[in-house]
């Protein structure tokens, strides 16, 4: 007896699997994150992602164009500043690396790309938490809010297209929105992280950044084994006017992403972090995997999973392949 059943004729030629590829990955789909020292004269490796820099004011635009050539959908950017503070005051001055490095790929870029800032205070706090302290050492969720608020509308007057709350604190979205409607900011979006989970895959990017966290986020971002408040996240993030929703990190967590992509009516994104893309370099350095082929399979897996875009940090080389 032969199978008349035999999914394989769809996979007898390069030609038949392109024509019922039920997924694209195209470098519009691709965000590329950034970072941008304050006060570098060269370009910085940061040595747990090997092939990622702290640019320069200068390696910063000149990245970002190149980017913006290769074809990615936008540029994500986040701030190393030289001092810190209690109150991460640096990511409110219009002065602050951050700020000026918006401010830089605007004037660079432009409407030609989409640029997207980080929303958050964890770079800019001497202790490295996502908010302010309270008395008792807690984060303060809504003594957090109003500097977030200040935050977003230095960001949008910066250049940034796009705000991306990422401390998880509640609320945040509905502040951010109100702050920049009541500063006239009315066309600035606000991409939420809204599935962020407390996850040891951000470990290089505390290199990147060079966070002073001590401890850990667990009070405020969301606990691995949880998937039903990502959705209860959703329905508030929606709620408080998000116009794009994350979920972050990507490949650990595609059942949310699927959750997500399945109750959400705006585009939903997904963050390749830092220790997704960090085991997979030092995996294809040993030559253990290929590594051109399972960094496009992983982007396609993200994509398959639902979401519309893709926050990594090969955004750039990959656009170049994909071309
Ligand atoms: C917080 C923030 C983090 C990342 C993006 N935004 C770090 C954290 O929450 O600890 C991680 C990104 C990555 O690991 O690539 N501002």
């Amino acid at each position: 007896m032969f199978p008349t059943q035999r999914p394989r004729r769809l996979r007898g030629t390069p030609a038949l699997r392109r024509l019922v590829a039920e997924t694209e990955l195209r470098p519009r789909n691709l965000v590329l994150p950034m970072f941008v020292r304050e006060n570098a004269t060269e370009p910085v490796p940061i040595a747990s992602m090997p092939g990622v820099v702290q640019h320069t004011r200068d390696s910063l635009r000149k990245s970002a164009v190149e980017a913006v050539a290769a074809g990615v959908g936008g540029l994500m950017l986040f701030g190393v500043p030289e001092h810190k503070d209690a109150t991460g005051s640096g990511g409110i001055d219009p002065k602050g690396v951050l700020n000026v490095g918006l401010a830089d790929l605007y004037a660079e870029v432009g409407d030609a790309t989409v640029i997207m800032s980080d929303c958050c205070l964890d770079e800019f706090t001497d202790h490295g938490h996502c908010g302010v302290l309270d008395a008792d050492g807690a984060v303060d969720n809504d003594a957090t809010l109003s500097l977030y608020a200040q935050m977003a509308v230095a960001q949008a007057a910066a250049g940034a297209h796009l705000i991306g709350p990422s401390g998880m604190m509640d609320g945040q979205v509905g502040v951010i929105r109100e702050a920049l409607d009541d500063a006239g900011h009315l066309d600035a979006g606000i991409l939420a992280y809204t599935a962020k989970y407390a996850s040891a895959f951000f470990g290089p990017f505390r290199e990147a950044v060079q966070s002073s966290l001590q401890g850990d986020r667990k009070t405020y971002q969301q606990d691995p084994a949880n998937a039903r408040e990502a959705l209860r996240e959703l329905s508030l993030d929606l709620a408080e006017g998000a116009d794009l929703v994350m979920v972050k990190p990507a490949m650990a967590y595609l059942d949310i992403l699927r959750t997500v992509a399945d109750n959400s009516d705006v585009p939903v994104a997904a963050y390749q972090v830092s220790g997704e893309y960090s085991m997979i370099e030092a995996a294809a350095a040993h030559g253990w995997v290929d590594r051109e082929r399972i960094v496009l399979e992983t982007l396609t897996g993200i994509r398959r999973a639902g979401a519309d875009l893709v926050l990594t940090y090969w955004a750039a080389e990959v656009s170049t392949w994909l071309t």
